[in-house]
């Protein structure tokens, strides 16, 4: 629930800054663990990694899902065990694998990495446990595997499994598979997450030696749209525990997580923007705002989108777009009259368009406005160095310590 007397408090001395609530985060991972009791969650830092909200997620028990050596390095500073975070990412260097072999579990993505890693290992004179991320030979929606980038192609994978058991200094004890963000449909995770069972057991019967996690990857979803249907949660989690308790009667030893990002923090997040001027233009009303397509570059880039195509639901393209508008827009103005506005941020290029020809309360400048699901690939993916703004902060709304602005401390 957005608190309206914090924002324009806030507002008072912040032009544009990100709300993160705490309550919103806890209430969150409390669901999921409840729901998926056979699971271990790891959060996928790269959605949000402000200190404060991957403290606040790693708290909560997550493990970490890394996309990079600085995301590892800010699971270790959290105290999160090296079993508890997975380092994957296409195209980690030599540097990358020295700089995390000792604190992370790495899942090689292509068989020069496993070879890489091998390499590296061989020099630190250790054996490391490794993850191998997979692109199956089926896809999200049950169709035949599709060319990616990402991982090693199932096929070819048990081809080499020959030659991964000769490496004497790696030793295969998971598999990662991720094949999309973003969806509602229980249904379809629940097929996804069954084929992903039998992929396992394949693998482990093939390689002759017992792995100790299964990472499902994401693929949960919130609602970002006013037409959108949560995630059954508690469906999903019971066909899962269902599927694990005869999966686990084989494998005892073996973990399964789910990673996830959005979920956990997306609708933890406001972002508040101010009303900097207002013009009127050839007869439509503008409203220019402090730092949009710069500060939460994902309005702006669903503006872009719908304006190159005249289907009404273009397929998303995580995670930078997800549908037509997703985000709740909230104007907070006492205002009795109305008007229609198109809203732009201060950018010298015309393309940070955010609403286009939207009836809204009569705003004044410096009325405050917010956008809601500003939690997930929100502050992580703006230009904010465009132009050399100002740029918004973030405030943390702890459960126990109420407002905390970094930047103030500093
Ligand atoms: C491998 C992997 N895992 C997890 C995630 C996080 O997904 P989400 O934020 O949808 O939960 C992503 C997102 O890109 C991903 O690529």
């Amino acid at each position: 629930m957005l608190n309206k007397k914090l924002v324009l408090e806030l507002a008072k001395k912040h032009d544009s800054f990100y709300l993160y609530d705490e309550k919103v985060i806890v209430e969150n991972t409390e669901r999921l663990k409840h729901d998926f009791k056979h699971v271990d969650f790891l959060y996928s830092i790269k959605t949000n990694s402000h200190p404060l909200v991957v403290k606040s997620v790693l708290l909560q028990g997550f493990g970490v899902d890394a996309a990079s050596v600085a995301e590892v390095m800010l699971g270790k500073q959290n105290g999160v065990a090296k079993d508890k975070t997975q380092y994957s990412a296409p195209g980690k260097t030599k540097k990358d694998i020295e700089q995390t072999i000792d604190v992370s579990t790495i899942i090689a993505d292509s068989l020069n990495e496993i070879m890489l890693i091998q390499q590296v290992a061989q020099e630190k004179k250790m054996v490391a446990d490794i993850g191998i991320r997979i692109n199956p030979n089926f896809s999200f929606y049950g169709e035949d595997a599709i060319p990616s980038k990402f991982g090693i192609d199932e096929q070819l994978l048990f081809e080499v499994i020959p030659q991964l058991k000769q490496l004497k200094n790696i030793k295969v004890v998971g598999l990662h598979i991720h094949l999309r963000s973003q969806e509602l449909n229980a249904s379809v995770l629940e097929k996804y997450y069954s084929n992903l069972v039998i992929l396992a057991e394949n693998f482990q019967k093939a390689i002759g030696q017992p792995l100790t996690f299964l990472n499902m990857g994401s693929g949960i979803g919130i609602p970002f749209s006013a037409e959108d249907t949560p995630l059954d949660t508690v469906y999903l989690g019971a066909a899962t525990a269902k599927m694990m308790s005869q999966f686990r009667l084989r494998f005892p030893n073996l973990n399964v997580y789910i990673e996830t990002g959005r979920y956990v923090v997306g609708k933890s997040g406001f972002y508040v923007t101010k009303v900097l001027d207002k013009k009127v233009s050839c007869g439509k009303t503008f409203l220019i705002l402090k730092n949009t397509l710069n500060g939460f570059i994902r309005p702006s880039l669903a503006q872009l989108v719908m304006s190159y195509t005249e289907q009404k639901k273009p397929f998303a393209s995580e995670p930078l777009f997800t549908c037509a508008n997703p985000f709740e827009l909230i104007a907070l103005s006492d205002a009795a009259e109305t008007e229609e506005v198109t809203l732009v941020g201060n950018l010298c290029t015309a393309a940070d368009v955010v609403a286009k020809d939207i009836v809204l309360p009569k705003l004044q400048c410096q009325d405050v406005i917010v956008f809601t699901n500003a939690g997930s690939y929100a502050a992580v993916l703006s230009p904010m160095q465009f132009s050399s703004q100002e740029q918004p902060a973030q405030i943390f709304l702890s459960c126990k310590q109420g407002v905390i602005n970094i930047d103030d401390a500093e």
